[in-house]
């Protein structure tokens, strides 16, 4: 499979394109990799499947759909982030993956889904980002096969804390919560999950899958500022920080991680949903 024309990335998406983000979708996904492969699991994803990969970033996601359909199987992988597309084929494929693609599409605009049907359409932390949420899922639906599966995994930043409170936490949530706000996110879409299939036409779902995590603040910090760093030109662009009070609050914040580095830091919920779709 091919990869098509560089495009444009997607104008409204909060965090960005650069290197460094890259680099944390990809720490971020290695977090993840045990939910997502357990709700895939669930669903019991067959050999020689064709699957989509809505929003695959770089493609870790697409690597766990592609090791369950195996050789004989289709997957793409669909961003509007070329750059990232191309990034993502390369590891599939030097990881033995060739069976992997990239499609290069806007997922908000009001067209089928580019190779649909396919017997499992899969996204995970994309319907967050977009303001035209309920109409993107049900777009992905349209694209499931009859007999196959829409699968969600998305974030509830609701439980995301540490304890004891700390001011410089506060500050860095108020900054991230504030510009994932001001671009249309929302922070709670996975508590929402159910509400949208319904919405969608999907209907209620299957099953549903709730995963949290924990770890030592020393540790967990660093995805938490850099998910601040990656927003930093949507909150600057709002008014809702400034560049001094920015690198103000990421000191304090650096300096606070050292200091109670064993504090026990919550991670957002990943809540995941499912439906198959009836034979037609
Ligand atoms: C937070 S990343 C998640 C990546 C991957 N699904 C994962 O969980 O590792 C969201 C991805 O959705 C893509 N995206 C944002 N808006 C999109 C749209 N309208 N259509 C297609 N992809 C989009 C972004 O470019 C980004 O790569």
């Amino acid at each position: 499979m091919s990869t098509t024309e560089i495009t444009r990335p997607g104008k409204g998406y909060s965090l960005g394109h650069t290197p460094r983000e890259y680099e944390r979708l990809r720490a971020q996904a290695r977090v993840w990799e045990g939910a997502t492969g357990r709700v895939l699991d669930a669903v019991g994803l067959a050999k020689g499947a064709s699957c989509l990969d809505a929003g695959c970033g770089p493609g870790e996601t697409t690597r766990l759909l592609a090791e369950r359909v195996g050789a004989g199987g289709r997957v793409t992988g669909m961003d509007t982030d070329s750059s990232i597309g191309i990034l993502a084929v390369e590891m599939l494929h030097r990881t033995g993956h060739r069976h992997c693609g990239f499609v290069a599409h806007d997922l908000t605009a009001s067209e089928p889904v580019p190779g649909a049907p396919f017997d499992l359409v899969y996204a995970r932390l994309l319907l967050f980002h977009l303001p035209q949420r309920a109409a993107v899922l049900a777009r992905l639906w349209d694209a499931v096969a009859p007999g196959g599966h829409l699968v969600v995994q998305d974030y509830d930043l609701h439980g995301v804390s540490v304890l004891p409170g700390l001011a410089s936490f506060e500050e860095v949530g108020r900054v991230i919560f504030g510009a994932f706000a001001a671009a249309g996110a929302d922070v709670h879409v996975g508590a929402r999950l159910t509400r949208l299939f319904e919405q969608a036409g999907a209907g209620t779902p299957d099953g549903t899958d709730v995963t949290g995590r924990i770890e030592p603040f020393g540790t967990g910090h660093g995805m938490f500022a850099s998910v601040f760093r990656s927003l930093l030109p949507v909150a600057l662009a709002h008014g809702i920080t400034t560049e001094e009070a920015a690198a103000a609050a990421l000191a304090a914040f650096e300096r606070d991680a050292a200091r109670f580095a064993d504090s026990p830091m919550t991670w957002p919920l990943m809540i995941g949903a499912w439906k198959r779709k009836g034979l037609a």
